[in-house]
C-alpha cells in the first residue's frame, strides 16, 4: 500500500524533492494485518492534518514516536475486512476514527471500539476532519466549560482547524461569539458564519476592538476564552475576561506558552481548564465516545458543517503541511485519497 513515511525528524512542508525533507511516500508499505479479533481495517478515505502532525514531525509534540513512523491520527474510510469476533461493523461500512499514528496511509488497523459509523448522508471526507479539531472544542465548551446560550466566547486562532470549530459549536450552544483571525480573508469568511464580532488580529488592537463591541452590546466581558495560540494575543485577552471566566488552554501556535498570574485568577475567580483531548481515551474514554457521537449527530442535522480549506493527495502532502505552517488554512486541511475528485486549492 502506499504510506508517507517519517523517517528523520524535520520540517515536513520542504519540498519532498530536498534533501533534508523528513518524509517520503512508500508505495509498498506492506497491509497491516488484524491485530486481534475485535480489529477492523479499514481502506482510508481522508484524514486530516492537524497542528501536531506538524510539531511530531518536527520533534516538536510532547508525544515522540520512533523513527521510521506513519503520522496522522484522524481520518474516515470503509471498512475492508473485520476479525472474527467484531459485532458492530461490517466489511463496506463508512466509518471515522483517530489513531495515535499511522493514518497518512491507504489502510490502518483499529479496534472496533474506537471507530464510530459516519451517518447516512455526512460526507466521507468531511467526517476525516471531525473528530480530532471538533472534538477537541466539543469536550473543552461543551464538557468544561459548560457554556450557556448567552455567554460571551472569545476564540483566538478562530479561523484555524480547532478555532473553526470552536465557533461553530459556540454558535450551536448559543454563544455570543467574538473570533480573532489574521488577515481580511479570514475576517471576511469568519463574518459569513454568523460571528458576532470579529477582530483582525493583523491591524486592530484586540482590547481596543473587543471592548468598543461589548459596550455596543452592553456586555461586561468576555466568559469563556478558548486559545489554541497563546502568546501575546492570549496575554491580551486576559484582560477582558469577566468575574467568573473559564479559561481553555488548548495549544501555544504562536510558540510562546502564556503565563496566567494565579494572584488575578484568584481575585477574579477564573477557572483555568488545561485540556489535552486526546488523553481522554485513556481517562475518560466515555466522555469522548459522548462527545464524539453528538457531534457526528450534529453533523447530519447540519448543526455543523465541515470547512475544508485545502486538499492534497497523500504526494503532495509536503503541499498540505506548508499550508498549515504558512497559517493559509481556512478551516480544516486534508489529505485525501485515490480516486478524489478534490484537488488542491493553494
Ligand atoms: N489540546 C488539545 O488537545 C489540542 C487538540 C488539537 C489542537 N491543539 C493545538 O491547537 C493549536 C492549533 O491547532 P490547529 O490544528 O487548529 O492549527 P491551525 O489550523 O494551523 O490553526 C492555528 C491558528 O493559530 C493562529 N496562529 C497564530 N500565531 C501563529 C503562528 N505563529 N503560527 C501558526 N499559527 C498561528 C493562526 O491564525 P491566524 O493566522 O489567523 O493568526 C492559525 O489559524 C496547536 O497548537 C495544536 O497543537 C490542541
Amino acid at each position: 500500500m502506499e504510506a508517507l513515511l517519517c523517517h528523520k525528524l524535520g520540517d515536513p512542508a520542504l519540498p519532498t524533492s530536498d534533501p533534508s525533507s523528513p518524509i517520503a511516500v512508500s508505495a509498498s508499505h506492506p497491509v497491516p494485518a488484524l491485530a486481534s479479533p475485535t480489529s477492523v481495517r479499514v481502506r482510508v478515505r481522508a484524514t486530516s492534518l492537524n497542528y501536531a502532525n506538524y510539531l511530531q514531525i518536527l520533534g516538536k509534540y510532547q508525544e515522540k514516536p520512533p523513527l521510521p513512523f506513519i503520522p496522522g491520527s484522524d481520518y474516515s474510510g470503509v471498512v475492508d475486512a473485520v476479525g472474527d469476533a467484531v459485532s458492530s461493523f461490517k466489511v463496506g461500512d463508512r466509518v471515522c476514527s483517530v489513531a495515535a499514528l499511522g493514518s497518512f496511509a491507504e489502510f490502518i488497523v483499529a479496534d472496533e471500539k474506537d471507530l464510530f459509523l459516519v451517518p447516512e448522508g455526512c460526507d466521507l471526507v468531511a467526517a476525516g476532519a471531525l473528530p480530532v479539531a471538533f472534538g477537541t472544542s466539543h469536550v473543552a465548551l461543551v464538557h468544561r466549560a459548560q457554556l450557556k446560550s448567552g455567554q460571551v466566547l472569545l476564540v483566538l486562532g478562530a479561523a484555524g482547524g480547532v478555532g473553526l470549530s470552536a465557533v461553530q459549536i459556540g454558535k450551536v450552544c448559543g454563544a455570543v461569539i467574538i473570533a480573532v483571525a489574521r488577515g481580511l480573508e479570514k475576517v471576511q469568511f469568519l463574518q459569513s458564519l454568523g460571528v458576532d464580532h470579529v477582530v483582525d488580529s493583523s491591524k486592530e488592537n484586540i482590547i481596543e476592538s473587543v471592548r468598543n463591541f461589548l459596550k455596543t452590546r452592553r456586555l461586561k466581558g468576555v466568559d469563556v476564552l478558548y486559545d489554541p495560540v497563546g502568546g501575546k494575543l492570549m496575554k491580551d485577552s486576559m484582560k477582558l475576561l469577566n468575574w467568573g471566566a473559564n479559561i481553555l488552554v488548548i495549544g501555544f501556535a504562536s510558540g510562546e506558552i502564556p503565563v496566567i498570574p494565579a494572584n488575578i485568577a484568584l481575585v477574579k475567580n477564573w477557572t483555568i481548564h488545561g485540556l489535552y483531548w486526546g488523553s481522554y481515551k485513556i481517562h475518560r474514554p466515555y466522555v469522548l465516545n459522548d462527545s464524539l457521537k453528538e457531534l457526528l449527530s450534529w453533523l447530519s442535522k447540519g448543526l455543523i458543517s465541515i470547512q475544508i480549506s485545502h486538499a492534497y493527495r497523500l504526494s503532495e502532502a509536503n503541499l498540505a503541511f506548508s499550508a498549515l505552517k504558512d497559517r493559509k488554512a481556512l478551516g480544516k486541511v486534508m489529505i485525501v485519497m485515490e480516486n478524489s475528485s478534490m484537488r488542491s486549492k493553494l
